[in-house]
């Protein structure tokens, strides 16, 4: 949610902020912005998306060697030019870009007027300038680290200031803010994606420290002010994955990626043996033993992926298990003990509002467990024990290998858990051959079906509502559908437990209605496919997706056939066609499939 990135170095600024703006535009593209230090503080900013900011900025030179750029999401003021970043004070002297909220900016403002200060935004980013200006201490790092207890709420920072024209400064609040370390060159990021290209050398910062960066080095500080130490992590990943790849969207590249995602995450934990190893879980053979009550806590997609864990952890462990939407958690007073186990799940490491649900199950003292796909994020750093999955950078909003690996790791902690608990191992060491074999049956399909699905969501472009139905696990999988649908393509789209259609539901089937019926659990599917049959008897399209395709053919107008696989597993599969629909009903539709109106890939605000 929101990008930001700086440079100070030897090279131009502006060609290196704006292509790291547009590595950062996935995380918000309503409008963005960049300021140079060259003989004072120049800045440029543009509603819309990233190309109108590169025809402003081609339309002439800008020179300067420090910059900082932002790309919005916009929370305090509707997106505009003046209150797209970099945001300045009266005098035009400070520049500054952030990432977050300043809940209290209304409070700030008003103090700030009073004392002769005036507004060009509606934004709460504009009280930081005018503090700073106002607060002057003779430095820019001390004048930072003086107006931080005057800020309430999240905040990444970084600012530059012709008083001081060859450094950046930043500072680290419950947003994240990275920094990349080059040969005399060093770059401020929310997202080192931003950087790749130049360096593969970075610092987290850690909440509270502060960082100057100048030509010749980096400092960074803890939140006293004292010299922090830090230690440099090498990230690994090929640029290629951050790339389209001669895909037209990044979506379909990550639905296609798939197997991949699968087999690295798989093969990642579980050896040829079957132990299954996470060496980044600290928790004893006792402790997993001992577990009396499972938590899922996630968001949007991963949070649909939760479901699936509870079934898995109730219907196979014997675990009671709850599935929570992370911004209801956090003020839900859960009730939790020393044997509970929180799952938290997320793909980026940085959604707020599963950062929190992690710190208050810390607080009260449970068990905590990440399961997430970015190591260095905020929550893999938090967290006491971490499961990665292996689905590489996914860039697009709609989240889907994340979404299949994360079933993926689900699928193996809930066997080690059962082999710990020496719970109806057998029944386990089925799936286990099946998750061996998921990946290959995920390529497979996507190889046979990907052209059969993109010619059903032809029909797609004439889609208003759309439901999708299924009992058990179809449910939670019909419930990512739904969610998927409508993110990218803006049909309104609706999940239904197929049993409990006819309780209202029903009254919406009319003509022609689609209706995306998931028959794939093998003991529930004489009553999935009655259910399906209710909606076709009201006139439905059914499009059936299904791994008894023989089973539907009275159901459903079209029929996607499904591999066999345990039933616990199904979703691995199932899921695709739905991203596929999606995906190109979506494109049909004429809709910016990789950038959804009003969504951002991590959201770091609540
Ligand atoms: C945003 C994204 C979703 C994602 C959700 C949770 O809403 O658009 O695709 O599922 O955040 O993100 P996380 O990174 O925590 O999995």
């Amino acid at each position: 949610m929101c990008g930001i990135v700086g440079y100070v170095g030897e090279r131009q600024a502006a060609p290196l902020m704006l292509d790291g703006l547009k590595k950062l535009e996935y995380r918000g593209y309503d409008s963005a912005g960049l300021a140079l230090q060259h003989q004072g503080i120049n800045v440029i900013k543009a509603q819309g998306r990233m190309d109108i900011l590169e025809k402003l900025v081609h339309s002439r030179e800008h020179v300067g060697n420090v910059g900082i750029g932002h790309t919005r999401w916009a929370t305090h003021g509707k997106p505009s030019d003046e209150n797209s970043h970099p945001h300045c004070d009266c005098s035009g002297q400070f520049a500054v870009v952030h990432n977050g909220i300043i809940e209290n900016y209304l409070e700030l403002i008003d103090e700030l007027k009073s004392s002769g200060q005036q507004f060009a935004s509606e934004t709460d980013t504009e009280a930081v300038p005018h503090l700073l200006s106002t607060m002057w201490q003779g430095d820019l790092l001390s004048t930072l680290m003086a107006i931080t207890p005057k800020l309430e709420g999240s905040y990444a920072l970084a600012v530059m200031s012709e008083k001081s024209p060859d450094e950046l400064v930043a500072v680290r609040h419950d947003s994240p803010l990275a920094i990349g370390i080059g040969d005399d060159e060093y770059f401020v990021t929310s997202d080192i994606r931003a950087i790749l290209e130049h360096t593969r050398d970075v610092i987290y910062l850690e909440d509270g420290q502060f960082a100057r960066l100048t030509p010749r080095g980096v400092q960074v500080f803890n939140s006293d002010g004292q010299p922090a130490e830090v230690f440099p992590v090498h990230i690994d990943w090929d640029s290629e994955a951050i790339e389209k790849s001669g895909y037209p969207h990044f979506m379909l590249k990550e639905i296609m990626e798939q197997p991949d995602a699968l087999r690295n995450t798989i093969a990642g934990y579980l050896a040829e043996d079957d132990e299954i190893r996470f060496p980044d879980v600290k928790l004893d053979a006792g402790e997993i033993k001992d577990i009396s009550k499972i938590f899922l806590v996630a968001c949007g997609t991963a949070y649909h992926a939760g479901l699936l864990g509870k079934h898995l952890f109730e219907t196979m462990l014997g675990i009671p298990t709850e599935t929570d939407l992370a911004s209801e958690f956090r003020y839900r007073n859960p009730v939790l003990q020393p044997d509970h186990l929180v799952i938290v799940i997320s793909q980026s490491g940085e959604t707020a509002d599963t950062l929190a649900a992690m710190r208050e199950s810390l607080r009260r003292q449970a068990k905590v467990l990440a399961i997430t796909n970015v190591v260095g994020s905020t929550i893999a750093r938090e967290a006491p024990n971490v499961i990665y999955t292996k689905a590489g950078p996914e860039t697009a909003v709609a989240s889907t290998k994340a979404y299949i690996t994360q079933l993926a790791a689900l699928s193996l902690l809930a066997c080690y858990v059962s082999r710990v608990q020496d719970n109806k191992w057998d029944k386990f060491k089925t799936l286990l051959q099946g998750l061996r074999e998921v990946p290959h049956l995920a390529e497979q399909f996507l190889d046979k079906h990907k052209d059969s699905v993109e010619k059903i969501a032809k029909d797609g472009q004439h889609w208003r509502d759309a439901f999708f139905i299924g009992r058990g696990l179809d449910w939670a999988v019909a419930q990512e559908g739904s969610l998927k649908l409508k993110e990218i393509s803006y049909v309104h789209a609706e999940a239904y437990a197929a049993g409990e259609l006819k309780h209202g539901t029903l009254a919406l089937v009319e003509e022609g209605v689609p209706v995306i019926g998931l028959a794939t659990q093998q003991s529930l599917i004489d009553k999935t496919i009655s259910n399906i049959k209710e909606t076709k008897a009201r006139g439905a399209y059914v499009i059936g997706i299904s791994q008894f395709p023989e089973r539907m053919t009275d159901a459903a107008d079209v029929i996607i056939p499904l591999p066999k696989l345990p039933d616990p597993l199904m979703p691995i599969l199932s899921v695709i066609p739905t991203q596929l629909l999606s995906y190109h009903a979506a494109v049909i539709r004429g809709c910016d499939v990789d950038k959804p109106r009003n969504l951002a890939k991590s959201v770091t605000v609540e």
